[in-house]
């Protein structure tokens, strides 16, 4: 056990050397911003890879699991280039909608009540690497909470991105253990224009105790909402 011990915090050792390098290079000019992100990727993806949870950070496991007790191995992070030009956004999804425009808007929002924020704060840690008050057992940070893991709220913002989204059509992956119901998605989606609705069922993903979860089927029905918007 000491040793299992000892490599985990070789891991924590590692994981905290990487990054104050990362940003040592970046504050001397060694690296660019391009480079900068790449890391942090690479970085990312390897701590989470011998992270011991269940998948998400909202919790960690009082047993270390296999994949926990391997050593760090930081890997460069795989990219996929194109020749196009991508802009990529990180802010609240209902103001960038007023900002954009396009022929296909793809949306895969959070279907259920775990926020991101609270449920990935150790990976927005690294990347961030700013002082802040851990909380709780878990060392969790402030986050933003988002409407779309809210049942009292998911509606009202749903409604208002679809009305002011102005792409010609509209995608939405979604299931149906989501906060919006199937008939909620569509009776929003079908006042915007010409509405169809795809499905297929989905192997379910278990990241804790089948007892402990509220949903015990074995497979979901996966939603590929459309809309063709009339303008
Ligand atoms: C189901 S995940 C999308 C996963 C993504 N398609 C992928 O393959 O990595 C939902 C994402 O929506 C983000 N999100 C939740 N509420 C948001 C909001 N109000 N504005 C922008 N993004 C939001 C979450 O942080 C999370 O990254």
């Amino acid at each position: 056990m000491e040793n299992v011990n000892t490599l985990v915090m070789n891991n924590a050792l590692k994981i905290d050397t990487i990054r104050s390098k990362i940003e040592v290079w970046k504050n001397n000019s060694k690296i660019d911003e391009n480079l900068y992100y790449f890391l942090l990727a690479s970085l990312i993806e390897a701590a989470d890879k011998v992270a011991n949870t269940a998948s998400v950070y909202g919790a960690y496991l009082k047993h270390l699991k296999k994949s926990a007790q391997k050593p760090l191995l930081l890997r460069p992070a795989h990219f996929d280039t194109s020749g196009e030009n991508h802009k990529v956004y990180n802010e609240d999804v209902n103001a960038l909608i007023t900002k954009i425009e396009g022929d296909i808007l793809y949306m895969d929002p959070p279907y259920n009540h775990r926020q991101y924020g609270a449920n990935y704060h150790i990976l927005n840690t690294i990347s961030r690497y700013d002082e802040f008050e851990p909380k709780g057992k878990t060392g969790l940070r402030e986050y933003t909470r988002s409407p779309y893991c809210r049942s009292r709220e998911v509606l009202e913002a749903f409604e208002d991105l679809i009305r002011l989204a102005n792409f010609q059509y509209i995608f939405m992956s979604y299931n149906n253990e989501g906060l919006m119901s199937e008939e909620q998605v569509k009776d929003i989606m079908s006042k915007y224009g010409e509405y169809t609705l795809k499905t297929t069922q989905y192997q379910r993903f278990k990241a804790d105790k089948t007892e402990n979860r509220k949903h015990k089927a074995t497979s979901t029905t996966e939603y590929l909402h459309i809309l063709k918007k009339s303008h």
